[in-house]
């Protein structure tokens, strides 16, 4: 799939069943959303462009690398990307964070606004769209739209799951924006769930089902 990255490391995957167990404690929920989130940070980052440094060491001087450019932004859609986003967090301490307020219509599952505050300069810097499930789309192309709309220009997506549906949609809107994902599943249900998915990513972070 072009654009596409399937993070298949043997940890992700090892995570990835444990979090889709539907006896998992809200606890061990959050803690491995944030366990992955930080292994598929890991993969995003990947590429990031590195700078020559001079330091010196107890030992002698020496030329070392560092991230070059602006800080990255990560953007989590609310809420359950608020956890995933953590993990990401601790790799990367001093990234920015756009926070984007979406929720699904549970009828039409159309994407509603309900809050964005982001960062300065947007255009100069790495964006990371982030959000567990990418069911149909409709929440993602909707903050991938706004991001860009408050001047984003290099854009990344990072999901837990993916339904192909999705991918199809989002690839469609904005096929500039590469997708990284630990698995993609089947397909939707009729309530637009993944299947067989691990039910509803905020329900179950933060235990309100
Ligand atoms: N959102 C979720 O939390 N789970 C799904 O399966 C689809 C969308």
């Amino acid at each position: 799939m072009e654009g596409v990255t399937v993070v298949d490391h043997p940890l992700v995957q090892h995570k990835l069943t444990l979090i889709r167990d539907k006896e998992r404690s809200t606890k061990s929920f959050r803690e491995l959303l944030n366990e992955i989130g930080m292994l598929l940070c890991y993969e995003v980052t990947r590429d990031l462009p590195l700078t020559d440094v001079k330091i010196e060491t107890p030992v002698a001087p020496m030329t070392g690398k560092e991230i070059a450019g602006k800080k990255l932004v990560f953007a989590p859609i609310l809420r359950a990307g608020l956890s995933f986003v953590e993990g990401m967090i601790t790799l990367v301490p001093s990234a920015r964070i756009a926070h984007i307020g979406l929720y699904r219509d549970p009828v039409t599952f159309v994407a509603v606004e309900y809050f964005f505050k982001a960062p300065v300069n947007l255009e100069e810097r790495l964006v990371i769209v982030i959000d567990p499930m990418l069911a149909t789309a409709n929440t993602a192309v909707a903050a991938i739209d706004r991001i860009k709309e408050a001047g984003a220009k290099e854009i990344r997506f990072v999901c837990l799951l993916a339904a192909p549906e999705g991918i199809e949609r989002l690839r469609a809107h904005h096929p500039d924006v590469p997708i990284w994902t630990a698995a993609v599943d089947e397909r939707l249900d009729d309530h637009a769930y993944i299947v067989p998915g691990l039910g509803d990513a905020g329900d179950r972070a933060y235990g309100t089902k």
